[in-house]
């Protein structure tokens, strides 16, 4: 693996439905670390999955997929590689809704060796850092949309990932909300050198990128 890549993907396919449904039907891709990259591609083309693939939510069916020095195709646990490497910020913030915000943030460091109190305190810096640790007690449903994914991107930073996948972290904000948003994980790749991953069907969220690859038919068009 060269040093300087951080995911390398070769022929990866990935289908459903007993193979009917290609999803990923060979996928090449190098990026780097540090890099910052957009996912476009219409509706179905298979963006979620690759984000899926390369955050081992998901397994492959053939392949190679390299993220991080894991080889995730052989793996078999493969929950310490995310709990260690990976961020996830989806479209709805998937947050625990009957839990408080500081909970909700905590909750990726239980599965690395945190003591109580340094998970509290970890939690409640990644909160001022979001500008919502006034809020720290209530329940996400007390919380506007832009709060909510607010809290989505502490949690997503709590176990301190080397990657963080985005799948379309602003679909459901108002612009204004959508852009703080996007500012925010911009200054985290550039001030924190973290590799940023960000599907999106925005052309002006896209171009924010340094880099766009384009996803059709479970297949990079352009790169
Ligand atoms: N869990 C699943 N079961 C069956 N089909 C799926 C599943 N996940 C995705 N697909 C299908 O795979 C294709 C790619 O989906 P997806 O990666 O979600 O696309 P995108 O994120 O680009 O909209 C679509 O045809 C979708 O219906
Ligand atoms: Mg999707």
């Amino acid at each position: 693996m060269n040093n300087e890549n951080i995911i390398e993907i070769r022929e990866l396919k990935k289908s459903f439905e007993n193979g009917t449904i290609k999803a990923l039907d060979g996928i090449n891709l190098e990026i780097k670390r540090g890099e910052y990259v957009s996912i476009i591609g219409p509706s179905g083309s298979g963006k979620s999955t690759l984000l899926n693939m390369i955050g081992a939510l998901d397994r492959a069916n053939e392949g190679e997929i390299k993220v991080a020095g894991y080889d995730l195709s052989k793996m078999r646990d493969l929950n310490r590689f995310r709990s260690q490497e990976i961020g996830f910020i989806f479209q709805l913030h998937n947050l625990i809704p009957n839990i408080t915000v500081l909970e909700n943030v905590e909750i990726p460091m239980y599965e690395i060796n945190y003591s109580s109190k340094e998970m509290r305190k970890r939690a409640m810096e990644l909160l001022e850092y979001v500008e919502l640790l006034d809020k720290m007690k209530r329940k996400p449903t007390a919380l506007s949309g832009g709060e909510r994914q607010r809290v989505a991107i502490a949690r997503a930073l709590a176990n301190n990932p080397s990657i963080i996948l985005a799948d379309e972290p602003t679909g459901s904000l108002d612009s204004r909300t959508g852009q703080m948003i996007l500012q925010r994980l911009k200054s985290l790749h550039e001030k924190e050198n973290v590799t940023l991953i960000m599907v999106t069907h925005d052309m002006n969220v896209a171009s924010m990128a340094e880099r766009t690859i384009e996803v059709l038919d479970g297949k990079i068009v352009q790169n």
